[in-house]
């Protein structure tokens, strides 16, 4: 893949081509599933990648780590907690520092939006973004992206309804920004409180703000529900929690009753019970776990693209240096 950035922040990071061929390449990865061994061994040199993950998570830590192992390289977990960034060191210089000991790429969640904006001029190393904030989590997109794909959706002229706290979810952000690529008209809804605003929305031509769930739903061709995230509510009452469920939560009587017999997806964590029901989760409309499964094949291929990129340098330059060079 040309050109694939050394820092994949932002779904605006990458272009149509890059987009098809890690769709291509995450098959491919998808048909060894069942024989690792027939893999070809991609690295001459095995490279050395960390996680590090400064906000929690499961799915997406353990995918990218299993991710890791089955490219063949070399997996760092590096422990924030337990690191030099709990004695003031800045994310950039712990960058710097894993990259001089042999790190070849980062996968980084932080709970600071675009964080991870400043090293695009200069990258301390290369970097995966793992989650920033309320901004991106491109890799969550294209997985998701990949899975509608695989099921059998063909976005062009469908409707998805993302359901739930759209204004602070990151994996909207990047589902925002891929899905029209591909065709795909979007409805945002949810309470109010849980909308962007107009002034973002114009960043978003097309997309659909509503209050009114049967309506989205029964304009929908697949529904992608959200959390709330009380998390980056920052100190603002969530007023709206105690009657989301029977307001805007999506149940197997709730699609029975509008007739929609249709694929349901969500990114994970899921509150059960608040903005999906268990029976639907049981249900076959309910397509998370192919979502968590498909995130392995998508990331090994973000990873393998990203270690392509060869046209920057890369951290801090110091190999061969002597005293010589000070004079
Ligand atoms: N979808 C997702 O990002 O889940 P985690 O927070 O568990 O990684």
């Amino acid at each position: 893949m040309q050109n694939f950035p050394s820092v994949f922040e932002s779904i605006k990071d990458l272009n149509k081509g890059h987009i098809d061929g890690l769709l291509k390449l995450a098959g491919k990865f998808k048909g060894f599933a069942h024989d690792w061994q027939g893999l070809p061994i991609p690295f001459i040199k095995r490279p050395i990648i960390a996680t590090s993950f400064l906000e929690n998570s499961t799915r997406t830590k353990h995918s990218f780590a299993i991710a890791i192992k089955n490219l063949g390289a070399t997996y760092i977990d590096f422990n924030a907690d337990t690191s030099s960034l709990k004695k003031g060191e800045s994310l950039e210089e712990t960058l710097h520092t894993l990259h001089c000991q042999g790190v070849d790429l980062c996968i980084i969640r932080t709970n600071i939006s675009q964080e991870m904006a400043q090293f695009k001029e200069k990258p301390p190393v290369r970097i995966i973004n793992g989650g920033d904030g309320t901004h991106q989590h491109p890799t969550q997109a294209l997985l998701d992206l990949f899975t509608m794909m695989e099921i059998g959706l063909d976005l062009e002229g469908k409707t998805i309804s993302i359901i739930g706290d759209t204004a602070h979810s990151r994996v909207c952000h990047s589902l925002l920004d891929l899905l029209p690529q591909f065709g795909a008209k979007i409805i945002l809804c949810g309470p109010t409180e849980c909308l962007p605003s107009e002034e973002e929305m114009k960043s978003y031509p097309g997309v659909v703000l509503s209050t009114d769930v049967d309506e989205a739903i029964s304009q929908s061709d697949l529904l992608y529900l959200l959390r709330i995230q009380k998390e980056r509510h920052k100190g603002r009452e969530v007023n709206y929690y105690e009657t989301y469920p029977e307001k805007y939560g999506v149940s197997v009587e709730r699609l029975e009753r509008l007739g929609k017999k249709i694929p349901v997806f969500h990114p994970g964590p899921a509150n059960v019970g608040v903005e999906i029901s268990k029976d639907l989760m049981l249900s076959p409309f309910y397509f998370g776990y192919e979502q968590v499964h498909n995130s392995i094949f998508m990331r090994m291929a973000i990873i393998q693209a990203v270690l392509q990129n060869t046209d920057k340098k890369l951290g801090i330059q110091f190999a061969g240096r002597t005293i010589k060079d000070l004079a």
